[in-house]
């Protein structure tokens, strides 16, 4: 466990079963249906590389979904972020970006890459803000009708 940078929030190492609370808000912290993006496999086999930011009760705070890519051996990947309307735009997202970070480059990774739909402004400009440079948005990266911004960053 790490403090984050609100008050009474702390980060640690996820766990499969966290899976479930993720579910639970991920609609409603994104503002539109995502749950299909969310598979539990996302947690059962990167656990040890995403991590949890929650209150002293247990409460969700925020996440991040990230594994070291088994192929690409240079990369990271941070699949899925999120964190609760109320606690925004106080840090807490960097802060588990730079944990993950630190992750990555003591595993010798040497660049983290994420992938956003163009139309979420809020999640490109949360990711330049973090060194992350964004490619035009390629059409029908995710399958048709699926337009995605790359995002890319050395670590
Ligand atoms: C994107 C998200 C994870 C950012 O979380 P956060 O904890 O609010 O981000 P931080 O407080 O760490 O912000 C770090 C910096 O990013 C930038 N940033 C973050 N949110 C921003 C926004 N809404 N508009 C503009 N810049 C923003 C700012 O430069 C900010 O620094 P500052 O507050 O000192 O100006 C959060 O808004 C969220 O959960 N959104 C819904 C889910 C989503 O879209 N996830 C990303 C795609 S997977």
């Amino acid at each position: 466990m790490t403090s984050a940078p609100v008050p009474g929030v702390r980060t640690r190492t996820a766990r499969p079963e966290d899976y479930d609370a993720i579910v639970r808000v991920a609609d409603a912290w994104w503002g539109r249906p995502v749950t299909a993006l969310l598979n539990r496999l996302y947690l059962h086999h990167f656990c040890d590389t995403s991590l949890i930011a929650e209150t002293e009760s247990g409460e969700l705070a925020g996440f991040v979904i990230g594994f070291l890519s088994p192929s690409r051996p240079d990369e990271a990947y941070i699949h899925f972020t999120g964190v609760a309307p109320g606690m925004r735009r106080t840090g807490l997202a960097r802060s588990l970006y730079e944990r993950f970070f630190r992750l990555a480059r003591s595993d010798g990774r040497s660049v983290v890459r994420a992938v956003t739909s163009p139309d979420n402004a809020r999640s490109i400009a949360f990711h330049e803000a973090l060194g992350f440079t964004c490619s035009a948005p390629v059409t029908g990266y995710d399958g048709p009708g699926q337009d995605r911004v790359v995002l890319s960053r050395p670590l």
